[in-house]
């Protein structure tokens, strides 16, 4: 059967904004913008989250996309304040800089991770990009954070499935863990761009069973590069205990019982959590593996 393919559908839209700021701040490919874009133009979402800001250019697509869409609302989320390639700027400051006439359908909230916010923004989301640490725990948290919060059925984006192979960044294979382990409809951009395959994928969500749900902390089991903070661990555990099925109890005990004592025993890793700011960490501690092994 052939796939829809969304990267040409009402590419008209995202033109009124590709040529402005947005295209300076853009962390997507052109061929990945109109993805999204497309994605949204054609399931016409009501509820929309986005975790991952940086300087606002995926909210910026977003919200420009909706602007036409009665009682459409980007709810956006950022664990940094400030935009991580400038500390002298706020995340999401590209918005109100260049686009304000598109506020008024948007909710920022910095500064913690999803859980922190998603009693406040609700239930019944239709559709959530996933754009964040690209290592793990990283999007494959982030995905059971807010999962109890999806409308059945909902559209998962995901940026950054090919991320190990275009940056050769070892551990940044989170988002293809994800992308793979998620279970429903799966679309990529059909228009490849040079000698790659596509870093962008999206999954029209099918019912996740308790299995279908086990394969995705299996996914978490795999190597860390980063570690949510003392205050975060203590709010993240009680909530996936509390809201994943039957099999999964011994999983997050053991898996965060691991993971911290590996933690605890190495003193790279901790000075490390002490120097780095921690929406800069995944992005070191991923990398430092692979380079150590380069050298030898
Ligand atoms: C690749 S950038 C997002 C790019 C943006 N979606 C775009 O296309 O313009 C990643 C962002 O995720 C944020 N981040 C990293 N880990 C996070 C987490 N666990 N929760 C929320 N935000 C996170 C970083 O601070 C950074 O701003």
């Amino acid at each position: 059967m052939r796939k829809f393919i969304y990267e040409n559908y009402e590419t008209s839209v995202l033109e009124v904004i590709r040529h402005t700021d947005f295209q300076i701040y853009s962390e997507m490919l052109p061929v990945e913008s109109a993805f999204l874009n497309g994605i949204i133009r054609k399931h016409r979402p009501r509820k929309i989250l986005e975790i991952g800001v940086a300087a606002g250019a995926s909210s910026a697509l977003i919200l420009n996309a909706i602007k036409d869409i009665p009682g459409a609302h980007l709810y956006s989320i950022d664990l940094s304040q400030s935009y991580y390639k400038n500390a002298t700027l706020k995340t999401g400051f590209l918005v109100k800089k260049s686009f304000p006439e598109l506020m008024s359908k948007w909710t920022l909230s910095t500064g913690s991770i999803a859980l922190d916010f998603m009693d406040t923004i609700g239930s019944d989301i239709d559709l959530c990009l996933l754009d964040t640490a690209h290592t793990n725990p990283g999007e494959l948290l982030d995905f059971l954070m807010i999962y109890p919060y999806l409308k059945k059925n909902a559209v998962v984006v995901l940026h950054d499935i090919a991320y190990h192979l275009n940056f050769s960044l070892k551990f940044g294979y989170t988002c293809a863990t994800l992308f793979s382990a998620l279970k429903g409809e799966k679309f990529i951009p059909q228009t490849l761009s040079g000698n790659t395959i596509p870093n962008i994928g999206m999954v029209h969500l099918a019912d996740l069973s308790d299995d279908d749900l086990l394969g995705i902390f299996w996914m978490l089991t795999l190597y860390w590069s980063y570690y949510p903070n003392e205050k975060q661990k203590q709010r993240l555990k009680p909530f996936l205990l509390q809201h994943y099925g039957t099999q999964m109890p011994q999983i997050v005990n053991f898996m965060f019982d691991f993971r911290y004592k590996e933690f605890k025993s190495t003193k790279f890793r901790q000075i490390i959590h002490i120097l780095i700011p921690e929406h800069f960490r995944a992005f070191i501690l991923g990398y430092l593996p692979f380079l150590r092994e380069k050298k030898q």
